[in-house]
């Protein structure tokens, strides 16, 4: 199984469904569409109407975060896995660069993976190196370290996806090699393998996707799918990286 999942960060009002209304009359009449899965999170304001309306259809829908806590608590703008599960939520992102830069550490990632899949929601766990580490040749460990420090052999791998994310690379136009990104993928599965003591959980990859590179990516067979920002907010672009794969 193969995923697209669009990561809307700030973006979107209720009429942006339509975009999404889109990519869902294409997946329905897709040819390849039993290989893939639709994924978008949009912001919380619009998790519960959205979840709503896509309850039977393909597409499904996430959170981009959630608290480290499980149901109530007294952080205010907190919403916790339990509230995001009730308005229809069914992944959630967690450990986006987004929010490791606004000060999400190992253990509150690790309390936010837990606690997600307990209020059964689907882990769509982020890492990435940033700019330094990749110049400093510190990238696979940067990389072991993120996922060591919070995955546990404990945790249902069936409902957890890796995404890596080079941070470098979200935004910027800018994209690893094949060769780099084949070497990192393999890397990530090893260290899913040792922590699963298992096959390994999917592993996405995001960072800059779009029509044309999906094509350079697609060669890739270890990439299971792709995490697509900037890309997810036009109708047209996302069918394009689903086409182009496919093609
Ligand atoms: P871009 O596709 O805009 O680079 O964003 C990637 C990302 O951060 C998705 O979570």
């Amino acid at each position: 199984m193969r995923y697209f999942i669009g990561n809307w960060k700030m973006f979107g009002v209720p009429k942006s469904i339509n975009i999404l209304n889109k990519i869902n009359a294409f997946h329905i009449k897709d040819k390849n569409r039993k290989k893939y899965r639709v994924i978008v999170t949009p912001p919380y304001t619009l998790i519960e109407s959205y979840s709503k309306y896509f309850k039977y259809k393909k597409i499904s829908i996430g959170s981009q975060n959630c608290y480290q806590k499980e149901q109530f608590s007294s952080n205010t703008a907190a919403v916790s896995p339990y509230m995001l599960r009730s308005v229809g939520a069914k992944y959630t992102l967690i450990g986006h660069s987004d929010n490791r830069s606004e000060g999400d550490t190992d253990s509150m990632l690790k309390d936010k993976v837990k606690y997600a899949l307990k209020n059964n929601l689907k882990v769509v766990f982020c890492i990435g190196e940033n700019k330094s580490e990749k110049k400093n040749k510190r990238t696979l460990s940067v990389l072991k370290r993120q996922l060591t420090k919070v995955l546990e052999k404990k945790f249902n791998k069936n409902n957890i996806i890796v995404a890596y994310e080079p941070i470098w690379s979200i935004g910027t136009g800018k994209i690893p090699t094949a060769i780099e990104l084949q070497k990192t993928t393999l890397h990530i599965k090893k260290v899913l393998k040792s922590i699963f003591k298992k096959n390994s959980p999917s592993v996405l990859y995001g960072g800059s996707v779009d029509g044309r590179n999906v094509e350079m990516f697609k060669e890739i067979k270890e990439i299971d799918g792709f995490l697509i920002g900037g890309a997810s907010k036009s109708s047209k672009k996302f069918i394009d990286i689903i086409k182009n794969y496919y093609r």
